[in-house]
């Protein structure tokens, strides 16, 4: 598995925890940054890891800011990527077996670093179930490519 990682000043250092984390598991990580505390604009390294994940070049993206909420705004303008904030194990869980999101979104300034790598571990276990919950994926798919004439 290969992993594209980002982050921007405001979630630098969780994103710095999460690639040790995951290279101490022997997980191919690709940062595309941010690589200091500087004030950066997110939504650059947002599209990076999400054109990663949407190419096939990286399996699946994680991005770290001050909210994990731009980092997602941004990554979801990318067509292909389904990208989740997450601060609970529950939704960590959920959104790979239901949304089969591939860019998890994190929030430096929201959850601590030990519960941060325990979503991580959590949505990288987790499967998506196919199912009923494809037809839906489907359908976020077709809303990519032809906007809400998909429902008329
Ligand atoms: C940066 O101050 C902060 O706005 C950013 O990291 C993020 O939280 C945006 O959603």
């Amino acid at each position: 598995m290969k992993l594209a990682i980002g982050c921007d000043h405001g979630g630098f250092q969780l994103k710095e925890a999460i690639k040790q984390h995951l290279e101490a598991k022997n997980i191919e990580v690709e940062d595309f940054g941010t690589y200091s505390k500087d004030s950066v604009n997110f939504p650059s390294y947002a599209v990076k890891v999400g054109q990663a994940v949407a190419s096939g070049n990286s399996d699946l993206g994680i991005l770290c800011c001050g909210t994990g909420i731009g980092m997602s705004i941004a990554a979801n303008k990318i067509n292909g990527v389904r990208a989740a904030v997450v601060s609970d194990t529950f939704s960590a869980q959920a959104t790979r077996e239901h949304n089969n999101s591939n860019v998890l979104c994190l929030g430096e300034r929201v959850i601590g670093e030990g519960l941060a790598l325990l979503i991580v571990d959590t949505w990288l276990n987790a499967n998506f179930q196919g199912g009923r919950h494809q037809e839906r994926i489907d359908q976020v798919s077709d809303l990519e490519i032809n906007g809400a004439n998909t429902f008329c």
